[in-house]
């Protein structure tokens, strides 16, 4: 997968991804990423990038030029591929970032992504040239840098490959929309905590059983908006049943 980034602060994408899987991506020629200056594509003697709003108001917005001679400059190189190459925009006025959209992200050759700073970006921008815009929580950060980086990590780990098989991505929590069951390792005793004795038994029916149950408490405690729209068996159902079930009653109890 080919990623371009358009960015005003290119260095910063220098040190996130030289490291461990990331960089072995990159290595192994999975992942080419590639940042694009914003103010390489601007012709005054300054580099003006951003400019006053019209109309007033604090802070500064995103010229459209810079911007959009950058992305065409990136559509050229690509050349026929260009036509339906997703040109994200990090704004938090995208939609909500989620596990099914870095898996949809994942399933494409090359990705541009324009980080906006400031107050903004020319809407310009969004209307005519971004085909996508993503937020990756409802908060507001310096600029979309940060927000990049997270989408790209969430990516590149599900481009088959990137990943060994030991890191297998299908068991991570909201894989299958739901959280991840506890983890335990060595030693099995620490501190007087030990690891659950169903962990150490070996017989992998067992194992299997608690995990799921573990996996829909959790939820259920947690996140329990997650189970709504997540697929449940017979037993999931039964387990939620049964749990909600205890849990008022334990509410019961406190409240009399
Ligand atoms: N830029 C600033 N805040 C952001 C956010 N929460 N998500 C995406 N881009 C942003």
């Amino acid at each position: 997968m080919r990623i371009d980034i358009l960015t005003l602060f290119p260095p910063m994408f220098e040190v996130p991804f030289s490291f461990g899987i990331f960089q072995r991506a990159v290595a192994g020629g999975l992942v080419s990423l590639n940042t694009v200056d914003i103010r390489d594509y601007t012709h005054d003697k300054h580099h003006t990038a951003d400019d006053y709003p019209y109309g007033g108001g604090a802070g500064m917005v995103l010229k459209p030029e810079p911007i959009f001679e950058a992305v065409e400059a990136i559509k050229r190189d690509a050349g026929p591929e260009a036509d339906d190459l997703p040109v994200i925009l990090l704004t938090p006025q995208g939609r909500p970032f989620s596990q099914s959209i870095a898996r949809e992200l994942s399933g494409h050759r090359h990705l541009v992504f324009i980080c906006g700073h400031y107050e903004g970006v020319d809407e310009r921008v969004c209307e005519h040239l971004v085909t996508d815009e993503i937020s990756i929580g409802d908060y507001v950060l310096t600029g979309g840098e940060l927000p990049a980086m997270v989408v790209i990590d969430a990516v590149v780990r599900l481009i088959p490959g990137v990943l060994g098989s030991e890191e297998s991505p299908q068991e991570d929590s909201h894989a299958d929309g739901l959280l991840e069951y506890p983890q335990y390792t060595r030693p099995a005793g620490f501190r007087g905590w030990t690891v659950p004795e169903v962990l150490l038994s070996g017989n992998h029916a067992r194992i299997a059983k608690w995990r799921r149950e573990q996996i829909i408490k959790r939820t259920l405690e947690r996140r329990p908006e997650l189970l709504d729209k997540a697929s449940l068996g017979r037993e999931d159902k039964q387990l939620v049943k049964r749990l909600t079930t205890e849990r008022s009653q334990v509410n019961k109890d406190r409240e009399s």
